[in-house]
C-alpha cells in the first residue's frame, strides 16, 4: 500500500465538506473524509486521462453560423462538422420566426455543429459558441459537451491531441 506520510493543509468550505460527506456515506466502506477526498481526486484524474476530448455540440440558428465560425477558428480548432437539422425546444417550435416568417410546423430548420477539442479548451469553446449564437430571442439553441474516450485521424492513425493540434 502506498505510504501516506505526506500532510497537506486544506482549507474547505462547509459547503464543500458536506458534499464530500453526502459522497462518502454512498460509498459501501464509508471512508473517512480525508479518504474520500483522496479517492475523489483520484477518480477525477482518472476521469481526465481516459477521457482527453471532448466533443462539442451544437443546435444554432443557420444564420448564426458566419459568427461562430469565426469564434471556432480564433479559437484554433482543428475542424467543424456541420449538419442541417430540423428541431424544437421548449416552444415546440410555434412561435418561432424563419426568415422572417412565423413557422407553422414544429420543428425549425437549424444547424448542428460538432467540434472536437481538448478537454483543457471545451469549456472556452462553448462559452465563444455561446457569445457567437445568441440573439437573445428564443429559438437561439442549445450546446452541449460531451466526454470522448478516443478521437482517431483515419488516414494517419493519429490520436487524441494529436488530432486536432
Ligand atoms: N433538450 C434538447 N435536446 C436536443 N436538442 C434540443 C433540445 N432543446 C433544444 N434543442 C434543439 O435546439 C433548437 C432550438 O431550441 P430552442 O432554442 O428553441 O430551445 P429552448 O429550450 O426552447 O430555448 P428558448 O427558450 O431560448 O427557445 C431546437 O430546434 C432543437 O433542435
Ligand atoms: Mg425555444
Amino acid at each position: 500500500m502506498e505510504k501516506l506520510d505526506q500532510r497537506i493543509q486544506l482549507v474547505a468550505s462547509k459547503q464543500f465538506n458536506e458534499l464530500v460527506d453526502e459522497w462518502r456515506r454512498t460509498q459501501s466502506d464509508l471512508p473517512s473524509r480525508s479518504e474520500a477526498i483522496r479517492r475523489l481526486v483520484q477518480l477525477g484524474l482518472q476521469f481526465e486521462e481516459n477521457h482527453p476530448m471532448r466533443v462539442l455540440s451544437a443546435i444554432i440558428r443557420p444564420d448564426r453560423y458566419e459568427a461562430v465560425r469565426e469564434a471556432l477558428t480564433e479559437l484554433g480548432v482543428g475542424g467543424v462538422t456541420v449538419t442541417e437539422v430540423r428541431g424544437f425546444g421548449r416552444q415546440r417550435g410555434k412561435r418561432e420566426i424563419y426568415r422572417g416568417a412565423e413557422y407553422e410546423v414544429m420543428e425549425v430548420p437549424k444547424l448542428r455543429l460538432d467540434v472536437v477539442v481538448p478537454a483543457t479548451v471545451a469549456e472556452q469553446a462553448a462559452d465563444a459558441v455561446t457569445d457567437a449564437a445568441r440573439t437573445g430571442k428564443v429559438g437561439d439553441g442549445v450546446v452541449w459537451l460531451a466526454p470522448l474516450q478516443m478521437v482517431r485521424r483515419i488516414r494517419t492513425g493519429e490520436e487524441n491531441t494529436d488530432v486536432v493540434s
